[in-house]
């Protein structure tokens, strides 16, 4: 066979639009809208953090979604190869959205590996072990274990993208994806009904975690303060959506023609936001009647320091409860590993004409030497970095800082420009509405991508490189 028809061969493609739909959404929905999103609503004056999401979600989550899945549908090539596709000068900017992924796949299974870990203490019962002080630092520290959980979460990874597009990536999202939608809405339901009777605070119930949550504060709100929740906010959802490593690119290239670009677009954006949403339903409650606003710590010691001291406080329950959540943890990070190890998968097969097979087994082995490092950062490679935006690291935080401090939003304003100004927005308005459909934001997309979305991605940037200081 040539290597042409290998390539033609493999290139597979979703079998319908609810399938190409559950996937993106499952590439989207991950750690950062459990463990990130709640923490910074909760910090960023509650409904008032949630609204200037939405509104940045309808604007400029929009642009970005829109402008990757049909430069991968225009051109059904792979992160690396499409934007030669587009133009022959800005063809860098795939080796960008081919090394983004690369760089984040190994770090993502570490901690996918520590989502297993969890995952199996509670459903094995041993959850109360989990709140004990200082769990989490021994297993993280610990040399082999955090290692072999690490492999298991890419082999499950890979074992789904070595199976293909329909039969691997989506079928599997139709399973996980509404299993983790059922999960959510349970732990969120109960979440709400939970109380606590507090020495220092009276009886707090999970109705009064709510309230912190969603009515809108703009106690001490300056103008600096606003612009800070509207940094984070955009900081945030530009995580969330999956664009600028490649990921978007891959799928869009195997979704089919017929189908409406313009509403999956809107589809992933709002399973994106409501599963964000219901994770603050589920987490700002149970911290808040536990522990009080102070438990509400970002990052990986919420998750996995915090809540499992709330889990073990509510008794009997708890375990289950803690399974129940720690599962759909589970099912969010590996819906979202697998997309990162498809934006790689796929530019080998475009790129250099390898087999899905190959190509899949050659990547996961680089992850896992590169994992294991990461892991090895808390242990033989221990040592501490400041990064230029103000937080302090190992491993594995210098590789998520260059990512999505540094590469993803120069990756993002790069593509901007080069359909903005260079082949000009029609490119994309044109693939977008190629069955007819309505693009009712037209106008709103042409100023986004030219304007608003690369000046606003460019003081993220700056911000991440500490030029523009805008925290007390
Ligand atoms: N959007 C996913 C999440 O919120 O976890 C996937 C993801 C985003 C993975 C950014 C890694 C990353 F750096």
């Amino acid at each position: 066979m040539q290597k042409k028809d290998v390539v033609k061969e493999e290139r597979g493609s979703f079998r319908g639009t609810i399938g190409f739909v559950l996937a993106a959404a499952g590439s989207a929905v991950g750690l950062g809208n459990i463990w990130r999103f709640p923490y910074l609503a909760a910090r960023d004056g509650g409904g008032l953090f949630l609204v200037v999401y939405i509104v940045l979600a309808l604007t400029f989550g929009f642009t970005l979604l829109i402008t990757e899945i049909s430069i991968g549908r225009k051109t059904k090539q792979s992160p690396l190869t499409a934007y030669m596709h587009i133009s022959r000068e800005w063809k860098w900017i795939g080796y960008f959205q081919c090394l983004v992924p690369f760089l984040i796949l190994p770090y993502y299974c570490a901690i996918g590996g520590w989502v297993l870990k969890y995952f199996t203490a509670f459903l094995t019962g041993h959850g109360d072990d989990a709140a004990e002080d200082g769990y989490f630092g021994d297993f993280i520290t610990g040399r082999t274990a955090p290692g072999i959980y690490m492999f298991i979460f890419l082999a499950i990874c890979a074992v789904i993208i070595y199976m293909g597009v329909s039969g691997g990536i989506e079928k599997s999202s139709r399973i996980m994806m509404p299993v983790l939608v059922v999960l959510v809405i349970v732990v969120a339901v109960f979440s709400l009904t939970i109380k606590n009777d507090d020495p220092a605070r009276g009886v707090v119930t999970g109705i009064d975690g709510l309230k912190v949550y969603v009515i809108p504060s703009l106690k001490g709100i300056t103008l600096k303060r606003f612009l800070l929740i509207v940094m984070d906010a955009l900081g945030q959802l530009f995580f969330s959506i999956s664009v600028a490593m490649g990921i978007m690119i891959a799928y869009g290239s195997y979704m089919p023609d017929d189908s409406n670009l313009v509403k999956s677009v809107n589809q992933i954006e709002i399973f994106d936001t409501v599963i964000a949403f219901l994770a603050g339903v589920m987490i700002i409650p149970a911290v808040y009647v536990f522990m009080g606003p102070e438990g509400m710590n970002g990052g990986p010691s919420l998750m996995f320091v915090s809540l499992p001291k709330v889990f073990a406080q509510m008794g009997v329950l708890g375990n289950a409860v803690g399974t129940a959540f720690f599962a759909m943890v589970l099912f969010a990070a590996v819906t979202s590993a697998m997309s990162i190890l498809e934006a790689v998968v796929s530019s080998l097969i475009d790129g250099f004409g390898m087999s899905r097979k190959k190509a899949t087994v050659i990547e996961s082995l680089i992850a896992l030497v590169i994992g294991l490092v990461v892991c090895f950062g808390y242990n033989i490679f221990y040592f501490k970095v400041d990064l230029p935006n103000g937080t302090t690291g190992q491993i594995l935080d210098i590789l998520d800082y260059l990512t999505n401090n540094l590469l993803m939003p120069f990756t993002c304003i790069a593509t901007c420009i080069l359909i903005g100004w260079v082949v000009k927005p029609d490119t994309v308005i044109k693939e977008a509405t190629r069955n007819g459909e309505h693009l009712g934001r037209k106008w709103l997309y042409i100023v986004m991508i030219k304007f608003i979305a690369p000046a606003f991605l460019l003081v993220l940037l700056l911000m991440s490189m500490g030029i523009i200081k805008l925290a007390d």
